[in-house]
């Protein structure tokens, strides 16, 4: 049996790679502490649940919802948009459900990228954003998010040519993996940059309640002209952990909702109604459980910033995301420096480069454990840091 040739552009071999790290460790008997992965590790608020439970007790939520998504989870989204953001949305034609924002990262490319054309995707960024394209038959063009520019992409470094040929631009603020934040003026500049080559620009904001000290994440639909250029996907992953109960959704331009719509209604038949009753829920209740989910966050940052700083490894505290985007000492590669730490120390995080070449030079850590047991990889680290002299 021959896989398709598409299935070699998918994903990162790197994480299976981690896992197997991680299972041979564990089969040795070694405890590892786990913060690879994003998966949150905090339940739900209970009115979410039982919003959830009420409706899967209904024997006639059982049926098809179709993939354009229920009335009242389109006006639950346009109004958490208009309360969080100041974002006006037509919940007929500017919001569309999807089984989790992956869903809506994996497919959107298939609908505007023929194959050959270019889309330009942040480097380092969540894997997604390469196998989207891939499955387009896209080519990926890389834009480097660099500590000097405080990670935003510099539009001014891309030859005219590329941006010409370019049908896509995927953004992520906050961002996975590198935690930065964008600006308004970058919102803006990115704005008359996809007028300027008439790119249709994919902003995932995944992250926009996971924030820090009082920081309130923009969104890219806030500026002037960007419905007219783009969309922005969201997930109630992160923001209400409901990771598992997969639900999310895109918004904006109401062009490129329909022809997403359209593409969408070939490939699913929408997400379970009680599912949807919970994102209601979720979207419609109060939002004191997210600031304490953010809070849990902000807490564990601090807690395994500081102990890991005492021992030379200063890292700047992001403002936002459940990851940390931290510099690995300097005589050692991304993937080295795992290794080296996990044998060490049974901690894993990820090298910077597994998402993407200009991640090289950096590890992501995952926040996903609780105090304890992120306080006992703190302190092994510190261990590690002090042990072969290590700073940065
Ligand atoms: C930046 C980013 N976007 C999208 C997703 C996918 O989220 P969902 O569960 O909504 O598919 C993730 C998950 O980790 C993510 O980190």
């Amino acid at each position: 049996m021959e896989q398709a040739e598409r299935m070699q552009n998918l994903g990162s071999a790197m994480f299976t790679i981690l896992d197997e790290m991680r299972r041979d460790l564990s089969a040795q008997g070694k405890s590892v502490i786990n913060l690879s992965i994003g998966s949150p590790d905090q339940p739900p608020a209970e009115h979410i649940m039982h919003a959830l439970l009420k409706s899967a007790e209904n024997p006639a939520h059982y049926g098809y919802t179709l993939s354009r998504g229920i009335p009242a989870f389109l006006e639950s989204v346009a109004q958490w948009y208009a309360r969080r953001f100041g974002v006006e949305l037509d919940p007929g034609t500017e919001v569309l459900p999807l089984l989790g924002s992956q869903d809506g990262l994996a497919h959107i490319c298939l609908c505007f990228v023929n194959p050959g054309d270019l889309v330009l995707v942040p480097d380092p960024g969540y894997p997604i954003y390469s196998a989207g394209p891939a499955l387009a038959g896209g080519i990926l063009h890389h834009l480097p998010l660099l500590a000097a520019n405080n990670f935003l992409p510099d539009y001014g470094a891309l030859d005219p040519e590329t941006a010409r040929r370019a049908k896509v631009m995927i953004l992520n603020y906050p961002s996975n993996p590198v935690t930065a934040v964008a600006t308004e003026a970058f919102f803006r500049e990115t704005v008359a940059f996809a007028q300027k080559y008439d790119i249709v620009v994919c902003h995932d904001i995944a992250y926009s309640e996971l924030s820090f000290d009082g920081y309130r994440p923009l969104s890219f639909l806030s500026v002037p002209g960007a419905k007219e250029v783009g969309v922005e996907f969201h997930s109630l992953s992160k923001t209400y952990n409901m990771a598992g109960c997969r639900l999310g959704f895109v918004v904006g331009n109401a062009k490129i909702i329909e022809i997403f719509a359209s593409l969408k209604s070939n490939i699913d038949y929408g997400g379970f109604l009680p599912v949807q009753h919970a994102g209601i829920a979720a979207l419609n209740g109060s939002q004191n459980y997210v600031r304490q989910t953010a809070m849990v966050y902000q807490r564990r940052r601090d807690r395994f910033i500081s102990t890991v700083e005492k021992a030379g490894w200063r890292i700047t505290p992001p403002k936002a995301t459940m990851f940390i985007w931290a510099p690995v000492p300097q005589a050692y590669r991304s993937f080295e420096f795992v290794q080296k730490l996990l044998s060490e120390t049974g901690v894993l995080v990820v090298p910077g480069d597994a998402f993407g070449p200009s991640g090289e030079g950096y590890v992501r850590i995952a926040l996903v454990a609780e105090d304890t047991l992120l306080d006992t990889a703190a302190s092994r680290i510190a261990g590690f840091f002090k042990k072969h002299g290590l700073t940065t």
